[in-house]
């Protein structure tokens, strides 16, 4: 898969993509991650990126033409239209966008190219979202000072799910949200600690019984800390069931 970045601060991802299974799927030839600087795309004297808004009001809004300009050099396309059906996606990190979750995240895993568009400022120029990008992504209900974060975060979470990133082809979808629920809780040595001694049903080998244990945790943490994602999975019988006995405010933690 190649990624490309377009920022105004293309050193930032410099760290963040430095380290761990970003890096080891970079090196493993999975991935080719590339930062692009959009003042290279200006053609003014003072590389001017961003301008006031038509309309008045605060801040400064990120110019359609470089943007275009980026987008259109690094992919031979004019516009999204031309986009459809080749497998690259052109998504700009917005809190406009629909929001990012586990289910876009394995959509984009599949696209051979993606070219990510950081915003900046108070904004992007619309045209840019009518007429270069196929997505306009969100992280979350929160505003950042710039799409940077929010595009680290996102490849994060799609080079993890190419095959081959984790090592081993199967740990992507034994994982937290995979199945729609929040991870089970995990525990290592030592099996006392500070008084508080691991779950017995880990240590005893038992593995469809350790199996029904962490869908059981699984159930109760998300109806916990994310009951509007219980309410889209599917439950058995059993489980419906014995979520009903559960008492949440019974809920230990344990
Ligand atoms: N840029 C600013 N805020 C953002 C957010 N929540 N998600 C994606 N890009 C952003």
């Amino acid at each position: 898969m190649l990624i490309d970045i377009i920022t105004i601060f293309p050193d930032y991802f410099r760290a963040v993509f430095d380290y761990g299974i970003v890096r080891r799927a970079a090196a493993a030839g999975l991935v080719q991650i590339e930062a692009h600087d959009l003042r290279g795309w200006t053609i003014d004297k003072h590389r001017m990126v961003d301008d006031r808004p038509f309309g008045g009001g605060d801040g400064m809004v990120l110019k359609p033409d470089p943007i275009f300009a980026a987008v259109e050099s690094l992919t031979g396309a004019r516009g999204a239209a031309e986009l459809a059906g080749t497998g690259v996606r052109v998504v700009l990190l917005s809190p406009q966008g629909r929001v990012f979750d586990q289910r876009v995240a394995e959509e984009l895993a599949g696209a051979e190219r993606i070219v990510f568009i950081c915003g900046r400022y108070e904004g992007v120029d619309e045209r840019v979202v009518e007429m270069l990008v196929t997505d306009e992504i969100s992280i979350g209900d929160y505003v950042l000072s710039g799409g940077e974060p929010a595009a680290a975060v996102v490849v994060d979470a799609i080079v993890r799910l190419i095959p081959g990133a984790l090592g081993s082809e199967t740990s992507a979808t034994n994982e937290s949200f995979s199945e729609g629920l929040l991870d089970f809780p995990h525990y290592t040595r030592p099996p006392e600690f500070r008084g508080l001694r691991v779950p017995e049903v880990l240590l005893g080998g038992n593995h469809a019984e350790i199996a029904r244990w962490r869908r059981q945790k699984a159930l109760s943490k998300t109806r916990r800390n994310r009951p509007d994602l219980l309410e889209r999975v599917a439950l058995t019988e059993a489980e419906r069931a014995w979520l009903a006995e559960e008492e949440p405010e019974n809920f230990s933690g344990e």
